[in-house]
């Protein structure tokens, strides 16, 4: 079981969930209601699911492949702790991730 505390883009707002090993991070998000609209599902085209993450076990995800970092690279606000939440399968070593949406993302359920 993975520990997931999602802050928001200012850092005001924050949720806690868990997760299982295999569930997708993006997936986990959009359950725990995080505005990230996923908007290719999982095909590397759109970076709508654009995540900063860090916390105890950031280091143990496996590192992006190419292809997502080619898509980083178009991302507002990148910096060396995004990642595209499609493509993190949370594992059981995982047991804590702290994932903050990136700047200038929207939080429609505050609208
Ligand atoms: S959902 Fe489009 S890149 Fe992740």
């Amino acid at each position: 079981m993975t520990r997931i505390r999602f802050l928001s883009a200012d850092g005001t707002r924050e949720t806690r969930v868990t997760a299982e090993p295999g569930e997708r991070l993006l997936d986990v998000a959009q359950a725990a209601g995080q505005p990230l609209e996923g908007t290719c599902e999982g095909a590397m085209a759109c970076s709508t699911c654009h995540v900063l993450i860090s916390g105890a076990d950031a280091a143990r995800l496996p590192p992006p492949s190419d292809e997502e970092e080619d898509m980083l690279d178009f991302a507002v606000g990148a910096s060396r702790a995004s990642r595209l939440a499609c493509q993190i399968v949370l594992t059981a070593d995982i047991a804590a991730l702290d994932v903050r949406m990136p700047p200038g993302s929207v939080d429609m359920s505050r609208r």
